[in-house]
């Protein structure tokens, strides 16, 4: 079985959020399941400077209305295959791989992932310019949207597709006039096509268009077919509901192991929990934060974006103080919640940390050093930080929605007793009930036996790709008609 998954960022090479992580994982847990995955990124600064100054030019070749490109050959670090396309006027520019320095979209992202899409439907057909030819195409959000509809479109025999959605919030939506330099015909610009209220939507092609559609967790896949989560497209998803799945991700073991984690200054493990102390220390002193015996500290490693529901944090974290707890927080995004957390910061000296900025280690060090990890997300489509903390031993307070559902065992008196508990999840998305999990998590903190029974149990469960690569295989083989 081959498979080219198409994406636009992937760790450690490109990241700004979760897609990379599973873009650096998946594939390699396929491999491991005798798939024979490959990657395809946009050769952005970081991807050029990964494959070095002689790079492997595998093919150079017309894009239909979109100019020449050429295609590089490498490999990710983890030796997985890597297909990167050279476009230095589209890709290799400082910044972001959808924004600017500054956070404003870069003004051509149509034609930057119209390419990508354009690309990777080429990859997949008969009249490929590489020998390499896939089984499948594995698409991966809007960036990728248009390559099931090019592929449609042009009619000639060409590998199935699987789309997969990791958060129908983003869906690539840019006015009519981009039509022609996404390289699409005027034809598609119908409701059946990739019209949406007026607006190209890049989502939209895919979903319509793609054999099958997948997404990060069983329940995220209930959620969209409905208002509000569906976000316009529910009626669309409910349409493809026999065709759409949802399969849990899964975390990197490797990079995610509080045993041998270089990122952390005491490595430790589920009998040696107490070397988490000196993890929480380094945090405080990281964070500012005053050592006070007996107060725990809830950590948060977060983009800055509505989603996230850090508004309701805002509204309760005073409250949240008395408690007692302290908080190290590490994020950044929305210009108007970075701001409001650095006033937070100021205005609570030792007892709420906040360091703005995205920093790989020190993210690290939050999930190893706090003692509860928060996520008050509105909606979450999976949601990685959650296994992660569970893994490092540090209990999860979060909202019960999407892969976070999934993901975590209420610590209810019960399911504590069965070894069962895992969490803290509240149900309504409010400052009040987020305000009372974090107080159910306080309390917990104070019963040491119950709070080692925790974290014991958040640290067996089984968070690794396997399951979920066996699963995207079968869909593989599915949608290929392969016994
Ligand atoms: P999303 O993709 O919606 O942001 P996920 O939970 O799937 O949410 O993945 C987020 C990933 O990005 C996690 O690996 C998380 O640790 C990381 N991350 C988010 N913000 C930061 C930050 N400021 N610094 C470092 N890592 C971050
Ligand atoms: C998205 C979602 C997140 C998910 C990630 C990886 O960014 O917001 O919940 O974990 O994709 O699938």
């Amino acid at each position: 079985m081959q498979v080219l998954f198409a994406t636009s960022e992937a760790a450690p090479l490109v990241k700004t959020g979760g897609l990379a992580d599973v873009s650096g994982a998946l594939p390699a847990a396929l491999r491991r399941e005798g798939v024979d995955v490959r990657i395809l990124l946009p050769g952005y600064p970081a991807v050029l400077r990964h494959l070095g100054g002689q790079p492997i030019v595998l093919a150079e070749f017309d894009v239909p209305m979109l100019g020449r490109a050429a295609l590089l050959e490498g490999a990710m670090p983890d030796g997985v295959p890597l297909y990167v396309i050279a476009r230095d006027d589209l890709y290799a520019r400082d910044g972001g791989p959808y924004q600017r320095a500054d956070g404003a979209d870069w003004p051509d992202n149509d034609r930057r992932f119209g390419l990508l899409s354009r690309v990777a439907a080429m990859l997949s057909q008969e009249s490929s310019p590489i020998a390499w030819r896939p089984d499948v195409l594995h698409c991966n959000d809007w960036q990728t949207g248009l390559a099931p509809l090019f592929l449609q479109l042009d009619g000639t025999r060409h590998a199935p597709t699987l789309f997969t959605i990791h958060n129908l919030a983003y869906q690539g939506i840019f006015p009519a006039d981009s039509l022609p330099r996404t390289g699409l015909p005027w034809d598609v610009f119908r409701m059946e096509g990739v019209e949406f209220f007026g607006n190209i939507s890049f989502l939209k092609g895919g979903l319509q268009t793609a054999d099958r559609i997948t997404t990060v967790s069983p329940n995220y896949a209930r959620e969209i077919q409905h208002e509000p989560l569906g976000f316009g497209l529910q009626g669309l998803l409910s349409w493809r509901a026999k065709d759409l799945t949802g399969i849990l991700n899964g975390i990197d073991l490797a990079t995610w192991d509080p045993g041998t984690d270089p990122l952390i200054p005491r490595r430790y493990g589920v009998d040696s929990l107490l070397r988490k102390d000196a993890n929480r220390s380094a945090l405080r002193e990281v964070m500012g934060l005053q050592a006070v015996k007996g107060v725990p500290v809830a950590g948060l490693v977060t983009r800055f974006a509505h989603q996230k529901g850090l508004d309701l944090l805002l509204a309760c974290v005073e409250q949240a103080l008395t408690l007692p707890m302290q908080f190290a927080i590490l994020g950044s995004g929305e210009p108007t919640l970075e701001h409001a957390f650095r006033d937070l910061a100021a205005r609570h000296p030792g007892r709420i940390g906040v360091r703005i900025g995205f920093d790989e280690a020190l993210s690290h060090l939050v999930e190893a050093g706090a003692d509860l990890f928060v996520m008050p997300s509105r909606f979450e489509p999976c949601g990685l930080n959650q296994m992660y903390s569970q893994r490092y031993g540090t209990p999860v307070v979060a909202h019960a929605t999407g892969g976070l559902s999934d993901s975590i065992v209420d610590a209810t008196p019960e399911a504590v007793a069965a070894g069962e508990g895992t969490g803290f999840l509240f149900h309504e998305p409010t400052p009040p009930a987020l305000l009372a999990a974090l107080g159910r998590a306080a309390a917990a903190f104070g019963d040491r036996r119950a709070w080692r029974r925790i974290q014991r149990s958040g640290m067996a469960r089984d968070f690794s790709w396997d399951a979920a690569a066996r699963r995207y295989a079968s869909l593989y083989r599915a949608v290929t008609g392969t016994p």
